[in-house]
């Protein structure tokens, strides 16, 4: 007998064919009443495959009384209890590693269309501006510029690394200090900001909002900020007016408070750089993302 799986969302042909092939896979999220087929599969779901995005809705977990494994699509845990699931003996698993490259190179991205106002200029061109001759506002350099890492896990590192021929200096806040790293350490996101040009963001997003309003005043009027980890690292409200008043000169934006819904004062403003939560959206990182899902399922079911 296949173990009954139950998938959250949608996700690639690649890893849905492949559940297929080994599970009874139960797809609320495509059912006309899902609730409903929660609760004919509740008492024999073995597992759960998820995103990292959406983890388990903390309303499911008394229902699904026979839980095993959460394999989660992703490397965020902040939507899933760890606590609840060890409680229950239920094993999570995650898929690091393979992600991390893209995750960083996103953060780049965004980074260097912020400095050099691509995506406005982009705007520009498309709307017919340019023959017109309007004037379009100068970019500013990124290189040079001293950049911050709040979060030196590996996708941290990885930006860091890519960053390197660009920046003047780099410098980081974790938890702790990590050892081995040639980057300047500060004790607090706060001081961190004071001493960066650019801020990067990457840390879990269970950590709470690490940066506030003061800590975007810190970053100052020419500081950007690019977020690839979660909304909620950032004080949504605080970023939004930030950008408003001039606080800050820009974001680089792939995650949000309120996902698949950004801030709609956002969407006017030309100093910020806007993605549907695309960090890990390669063809690369969603196939190894795919494969690595059905080895922990694997792992744990032995077939
Ligand atoms: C994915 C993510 O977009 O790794 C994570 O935690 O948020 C992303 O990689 C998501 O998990 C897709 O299912």
């Amino acid at each position: 007998m296949k173990p009954d799986v139950l998938q959250l969302k949608a996700l690639s042909p690649q890893l849905e064919a492949g559940l297929e092939a080994a599970y009874t896979v139960h797809r609320p999220y495509r059912a006309a009443d899902p609730d409903a087929l929660i609760g004919e599969v509740a008492g024999k779901a073995r597992a759960v495959v998820t995103g990292g995005d959406l983890g388990v809705p903390a309303e499911l977990w008394d229902r699904l009384s026979a839980l095993e494994i959460v394999a989660v699509h992703g490397v965020g845990l902040d939507k899933v209890d760890l606590d609840i699931a060890a409680a229950r003996g239920v094993s999570v698993t995650t898929t690091p590693g393979v992600l991390t490259q893209d995750v960083a190179e996103l953060a780049i991205g965004l980074w260097l269309s912020l400095s050099r106002r691509m995506v406005s200029a982009d705007r520009y061109v498309r709307e017919g501006r340019w023959p017109r001759g309007e004037r379009l506002p100068l970019a500013r350099r990124a290189t040079g510029r001293t950049v911050g890492i709040l979060g030196l896990g590996q996708i941290g590192r990885a930006i860091a690394e890519m960053a390197t021929p660009f920046a003047g200096q780099i410098a980081y806040h974790s938890r702790r200090p990590v050892e081995g790293v040639p980057y300047a350490y500060h004790a607090s996101p706060l001081d961190l900001a004071r001493a960066v040009d650019v801020l990067f963001l990457v840390t879990p997003g269970d950590a709470g909002p690490l940066v506030d309003a003061a800590v975007l005043e810190a970053l100052g009027p020419d500081g950007l900020l690019v977020n690839v980890a979660r909304g909620s690292v950032v004080d949504e409200a605080a970023l939004v007016a930030a950008l408003a008043d001039g606080t800050i000169a820009g974001a680089g934006l792939d995650v949000f408070e309120d996902e698949p819904n950004a801030p709609a004062a956002l969407l006017a403003m030309d100093n910020v750089v806007l993605q549907p939560h695309r960090g890990s959206a390669t063809e690369e990182a969603r196939s190894a993302m795919a494969a690595l899902v059905l080895e922990n399922l694997e792992r744990h079911f032995g077939r």
